[in-house]
């Protein structure tokens, strides 16, 4: 089987390249291997060189939430005009090429406690992630369009929040958990004596471990195609405070940790349903949440 990741680069292509590349022909498209999937000719001209039968698309343009707003056109626009560019070069080339594809459970309508599946576009996404959510959902209408005119097949899944080893270290492109684990790991160097955390630390929010999510996209190759998205999640999640104490354990850290409630905290609860997910994907093992804090602690302390 030839397998092409777009977005090989990126915090999820890396992990999902490495855990591939043993067993499968892989291939991989980027901005920085000469490929901008944003224009059409180079996406078209890669897909046909490979003739793969399964595209990864993990490309994406997004960030935190101020970048995602201060950016929101290109955002909107890069993320649309790549799908745009994917299916169309895929109904031209050879329409059996299957699409897996992961979209952020951001997209779920902004006031969701328990993101289900069959509330997924009841409600607009929260205001603050209008451009990228938005245009995760665009993606799916767009699979869905060309799946019912030329039978293109796409498996799309909804993921929550991602940490673990791999990810960037840009503050505008970590992501939130491990985002805490850098600033922790940088107030244990400076000898901090506390660590603050931005709001009550009450909010509860689901997190996916980066071989959890690799693995789902490796078992999604056994999928025929599901354009309607299937959480990927078991509906667990940690707040803030937890999560900090736990990073706090995982380092070793000896400050204290403090809550700064002039930020005004986010929704109370963010986990997703994962009744479907049990369903499809079954038997399938979660890894445990503190030996992945142990984990993306030893990653980033190996940076340093
Ligand atoms: N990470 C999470 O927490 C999470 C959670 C749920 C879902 N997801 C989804 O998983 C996917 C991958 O996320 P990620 O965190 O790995 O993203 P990421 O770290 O930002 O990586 C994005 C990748 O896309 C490539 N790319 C960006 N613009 C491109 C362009 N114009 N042409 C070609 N390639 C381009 C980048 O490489 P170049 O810069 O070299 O072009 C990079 O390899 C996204 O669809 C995201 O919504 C992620």
């Amino acid at each position: 089987m030839k397998i092409l990741i777009l977005g090989s680069t990126g915090f999820i292509g890396k992990n999902l390249l490495q855990k591939l590349s043993s067993e499968y022909e892989v291939y991989t498209a980027e901005r920085s291997s000469g490929v901008d999937i944003r224009v059409y000719e180079q996406i078209f001209n890669k897909i046909k060189d490979v003739q793969p039968d399964v595209i990864y698309n993990l490309a994406s343009h997004g960030g935190s939430v101020h970048y995602v707003r201060n950016k929101a056109a290109e955002v909107f626009h890069d993320n649309v005009q790549m799908s745009l560019n994917l299916y169309k070069s895929i109904q031209k080339i050879n329409p059996n090429i299957k699409i897996i594809q992961p979209f952020s459970n951001c997209s779920y309508p902004g006031k969701s406690n328990l993101q289900k599946e069959e509330e997924w576009l009841n409600g607009d996404v929260h205001p603050s992630v209008f451009s990228f959510g938005n245009s995760k959902r665009s993606i799916f209408f767009l699979s869905k369009c060309f799946q019912q005119q030329y039978g293109v097949r796409s498996v799309n899944i909804l993921f929550p929040n991602t940490y673990g080893p791999g990810d960037s270290i840009d503050p505008n492109h970590t992501h939130a958990l491990n985002g805490m684990v850098i600033r922790m790991l940088d107030a244990q160097e400076r000898g901090d004596e506390e660590f603050v955390v931005w709001g009550t630390g009450s909010p509860v929010r689901e997190w996916a471990y980066i071989d959890d999510f690799v693995n789902v996209l490796v078992r999604c190759l056994n999928l025929e195609g599901s354009e309607y998205p299937i959480n990927m999640g078991q509906g667990k999640g940690y707040s803030i405070a937890q999560s900090a104490k736990l990073i706090k354990k995982a380092l070793d850290y000896k400050g204290e940790i403090v809550f700064d409630t002039k930020f005004k905290d986010g929704d109370p609860m963010k986990v997703v349903d994962g009744n479907k997910f049990s369903e499809v994907f079954q038997n399938f093992s979660f890894h445990d949440h503190f030996g992945g804090i142990l984990k993306t602690v030893e990653y980033y302390r190996s940076l340093k």
